[in-house]
């Protein structure tokens, strides 16, 4: 691979970020000089205590708040430089994000979830819609965009959420603990499901507490008071057995 190819390939850079939250003795430092790489095509599971800084690191890596210090490079992009306009217009062509619960909003239909970000960013209604259609498959719901969210299950609901993660060409999927509300095997297809994402050339960073759903990443961080502490690249096989996916 040239040296284009790499610098291309890197989706989100974190250079240095650290994010203190108040001032004087009540500070707090939820990331310290985090240094992080992701690539098209790879997943990476961040794990660690309740308070380590994992939503905290979503955020900065999202653009939703500017780190006290260090550098967010999203797709080529300094997020320090780009306006609060700019970021936004960025965050929803290139991000998505899936929480782990309130994902959708109830008043509009599965598929005005997926149009909604879409014509925010002036694509027109028609194209949004056939996105839509097109995300909803990709998520094995296409016989479901006009159902409402109280309608549909929660694996269901999730479901919708990746589907407007990934629509309209957006390569980097932000996840904060998506399975939390799920019972074990809605967790699992949605993990599967992220996964498929991300093998299809998309990059994803998965919060989560369960050893069983970081082992569907290629690398896994460990948190501890906003600082990496360790990082472990997984055998993706040996993975595939251990997980029982072989
Ligand atoms: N808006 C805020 N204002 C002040 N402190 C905050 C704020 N958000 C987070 N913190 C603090 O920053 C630290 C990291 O919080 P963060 O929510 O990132 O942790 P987390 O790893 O996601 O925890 P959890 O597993 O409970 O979701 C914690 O000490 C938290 O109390
Ligand atoms: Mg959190």
């Amino acid at each position: 691979m040239g040296e284009n190819e790499t610098r291309d390939a890197t989706v989100l850079r974190l250079v240095g970020v650290s994010q203190q939250y108040g001032s004087g003795h009540t500070a707090v430092s939820a990331l310290s000089g985090i240094d992080l790489d992701l690539q098209r095509g790879e997943m990476v599971a961040v794990m660690g205590a309740s308070g380590s800084g994992k939503s905290t690191l979503l955020a900065v890596a999202g653009g939703l708040q500017r780190p006290t210090s260090g550098e967010v490079i999203v797709e080529g992009e300094h997020l320090s430089e780009l306006s609060p306009a700019g970021t936004a217009a960025l965050r929803r062509r290139s991000l998505g994000f899936v929480f782990q619960d309130y994902n959708l909003i109830p008043t509009l239909t599965a598929a005005e979830n997926i149009t909604l970000p879409l014509e925010l960013d002036g694509i027109g209604g028609r194209a949004a819609r056939r996105a839509a259609k097109d995300a909803l498959a990709g998520v094995g719901l296409e016989d479901r965009g006009n159902a409402y969210p109280d309608d549909l299950s929660g694996g269901q609901q999730q479901r919708v959420a990746i589907a407007r993660a990934v629509v309209g060409g957006r390569r980097l999927i932000l996840a904060d603990e998506p399975t939390g509300a799920l019972d074990t095997v809605t967790g699992e297809q949605v993990m599967k499901l992220i996964r498929s994402r991300v093998d299809a050339g998309a990059a994803a960073i998965l919060v989560t507490h369960e050893p069983r759903h970081a082992a569907w990443a290629d690398r896994i961080v460990f948190l501890r008071d906003g600082r990496i502490i360790d990082e472990s690249r997984r055998e993706r096989a040996e993975d595939a057995l251990l997980a029982g996916r072989a």
